[in-house]
């Protein structure tokens, strides 16, 4: 074998959620039949237009990429009242995390977040060779600002601040965030990670994209996998300082960015009735599953976003296996924790349905 590094010979590999095939051919299920609410994936396809403007560039699929993501860029920073060398593109927002965490980290350094929170933090600090500093969440499940802030030390590099946070759903109002990123030295990089934020309704939440174009060591991390449901196309952005972007960009792969990608997101962009539409949908769903979770007397994260994390007990891992019998995939946390994305109508009457199957008798 040749010689790996040790601290990645220790991994297992990042584990997805069970996908829609594994469990077909598992339980002998139809695919069709399957509801799978693992990935905070919107339960609908793309905004109007989008496949159309896709089905043009595959005809090019021999020419590689716009390194630059021109187009996008320009679009993209007119909406957001940025200015293009503010913007940063990643294959995925992940993608933007590794470069980050290689950019920043390194022996001697670390990582800090809350948790839990996205697992992928964790990742990006191994893969780089920082250690990673966990920070439990407060008793309401939401990111603990001054346990965040104590545990930054003379080794830090980055810290990341999930808002809203996965897996709980809950977020912190603006004023909050800003007093923490005031409190950061500014040798040490603040990733806002905002991947749910156009789920958000709540009028103490604000984004902290105009923070980041100010400050020399904050960047805001979006993505177009969850609410513009472009999972597949692997398109997230980055925003900060111009300065801050040439650094970043210095530990990025060229062309990671498809053009399929790139098209996509710029076809999703100015449909402000379409976003809004979705998201009020959401929350309307959202609403019904948290007040049936509740009237099931299971207690819950206060969620602002697409998924719900509430508690099976003890049981959770022979629950979400029964469900899965049954055809509905949602995510056991660790502990006794569970998270479900908010799905459509009928796929929520699924989930319950199927919660209640495997609940019953126990
Ligand atoms: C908090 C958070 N950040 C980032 C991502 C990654 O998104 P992308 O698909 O853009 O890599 C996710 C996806 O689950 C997430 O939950």
């Amino acid at each position: 074998m040749p010689r790996f590094r040790p601290d990645i010979a220790a991994l297992s590999p990042y584990k997805v959620g069970r996908q829609l095939a594994d469990v077909a051919r598992e339980h002998g299920l139809d695919p069709s039949e399957i509801v799978k609410l693992t990935a905070n994936e919107g339960p609908e396809g793309p905004f109007p237009g989008v496949v159309e403007a896709v089905s043009g560039v595959l005809a090019n699929s021999n020419r590689y990429p716009d390194n630059a993501c021109w187009d996008l860029g320009h679009a993209m920073a007119a909406e957001l009242d940025v200015e293009f060398s503010n913007l940063m593109f990643g294959a995925g927002s992940v993608a933007l995390l590794v470069e980050i965490a290689t950019a920043l980290g390194g022996t001697g350094t670390n990582i800090v977040y809350g948790w839990p929170s996205f697992i992928m933090y964790r990742f990006v600090a191994i893969w780089s060779g920082s250690r990673y500093v966990e920070v439990p969440l407060d008793d309401t499940h939401r990111l603990d600002l001054d346990a965040l802030r104590a545990a930054i030390d003379d080794e830090t590099t980055v810290v990341v601040v999930c808002n809203p946070n996965n897996p709980t759903g809950t977020i912190h109002p603006a004023d909050e965030i800003e007093a923490f990123i005031d409190s950061v030295p500014e040798s040490v990089l603040v990733v806002v990670d905002e991947a749910y934020h156009e789920f958000v309704t709540d009028s103490s939440y604000r984004s902290e994209v105009s923070i980041a174009v100010e400050r020399p060591n904050v960047v805001v991390l979006r993505t177009f996998s969850k609410i513009y449901a472009l999972a597949a196309h692997r398109i997230g952005y980055a925003i900060g300082r111009a300065d801050l972007m040439t650094e970043l960009r210095k530990a990025q792969a060229p062309l990671t960015v498809s053009q399929v990608g790139q098209t996509a997101a710029l076809a999703s962009l100015g449909q402000p009735a379409e976003l809004e539409r979705r998201r009020s949908e959401n929350t309307a769903r959202r609403h019904h599953l948290v007040g049936a979770l509740g009237e099931r007397g299971l207690p819950m994260a206060q969620s602002h976003t697409n998924f719900v994390y509430f508690e099976l007990g003890d049981e959770v891992g022979s629950i979400v296996e029964d469900m899965t019998s049954r055809g509905v995939i949602i995510r056991p946390m660790g502990g006794r924790w569970a998270r479900v994305t908010i799905g459509n109508d009928e796929e929520n009457r699924r989930f319950l349905e199927a919660l209640d199957f495997a609940r019953a008798g126990r």
